[in-house]
């Protein structure tokens, strides 16, 4: 019937938690095959999550279409798709995110809802429960959102260019969104909440004018990442903020959304870098691998 391409992200961008997000050019693309009756649901999944996403009772694009269905007044249908994916689960690439953005997108195809943008995007944002994976997911690019609970405000800027690379370096352990989000103090010091104001909208300020050298400080944090490294083994995170940081080749580093996976902006040859930042892995026992992707305009594609 159609199939979608949907882009991973990486949300945070260090300074802009819960708020900024880019796309970036690794994709899952699902595929449904054929309407089912009522609450029949069949799937084939090939690529990452294999073993684990093939009951359709737990699949988060059968929830999230229910849930759009519900939000909508709809009575939902069955559908039998196919999803082979790239983006690794569990590891800050916004790959639920490819599936809260995949479920509501097939409730609005199916049912010809004709949704605005807009409401697509707050019905996925709703159901994630933060912005800065589904809006940069849809709509591609560098995206910039605020979200109460009710209201989504958001703004797309342009992609990166396309001299910058982002080198993504994806461990092969598992951080849940769920604990890197417990382990989060419940207040800040207030001239870091101001360090992180500054710094993010320097962020924005200089991606909206391409200021490129602005983005290594721009994206530095103090509000979450100090956190967030102890979840990495063997004080690797810590490691990552600072040797990697310091290279001349990166421009900046981040943890990827809520990690494990992290990623780096790099100007021109990213091989170095990328094997650096496996390097710190190991120094952790954990194995890994990189992509070296880019930041597509383009979000979420419909092919029929
Ligand atoms: N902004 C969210 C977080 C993204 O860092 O917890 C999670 O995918």
């Amino acid at each position: 019937m159609f199939r979608l391409k949907i882009p991973a992200t990486t949300a945070n961008l260090g300074s802009g938690f819960d708020t900024l997000g880019m796309a970036l050019s690794l994709y899952n693309i699902f595929e449904v095959k054929k309407i089912l009756p009522e609450n029949i649901f069949k799937c084939k999944i090939s690529g990452e999550g294999i073993d684990q996403l093939n009951d359709p009772d737990k699949n988060m694009i059968v929830k999230t279409y229910k849930r759009a269905c519900k939000e909508w007044n709809l009575n939902f249908t069955g559908f039998d798709f196919e999803s082979c994916n790239a983006v690794p689960l569990n590891r800050g690439l916004g790959s639920s995110s490819t599936a809260v953005v995949a479920g509501v997108m097939i409730a609005n195809l199916i049912h010809n809802q004709n949704k605005s943008e807009a409401e697509l995007l707050r019905v996925m944002t709703l159901i994630e429960g933060h912005p800065d994976n589904v809006v940069p997911c849809y709509l591609g690019g560098m995206t910039v959102s605020c979200w109460d609970g009710e209201n989504l405000r958001y703004v797309k800027l342009p992609a990166l260019p396309n001299n910058l690379n982002v080198i993504a370096a994806v461990p092969d352990f598992e951080v849940h969104t769920e604990d890197a989000r417990k382990i989060l103090p419940e207040s800040v010091p207030f001239k870091d909440a101001v360090f992180n104001v500054s710094h993010a909208s320097i962020l924005c300020a200089a991606w909206a004018m391409g200021k490129w050298n602005l983005l290594r400080v721009g994206m530095e944090d103090r509000l979450h990442q100090i956190h967030r490294a102890k979840l990495f083994p063997g004080g690797i995170g810590e490691k990552f903020l600072t040797e990697i940081q310091s290279r001349p080749d990166c421009i900046a580093t981040a943890i990827s959304g809520s990690g494990p996976t992290m990623i780096a902006i790099v100007h021109g040859s990213a091989g170095n870098l990328a094997r650096a930042m496996c390097k710190i892995f190991t120094e952790g026992d954990s194995a890994s691998h990189f992509f070296v992707l880019n930041c597509p305009e383009t979000g979420a594609e419909i092919y029929y």
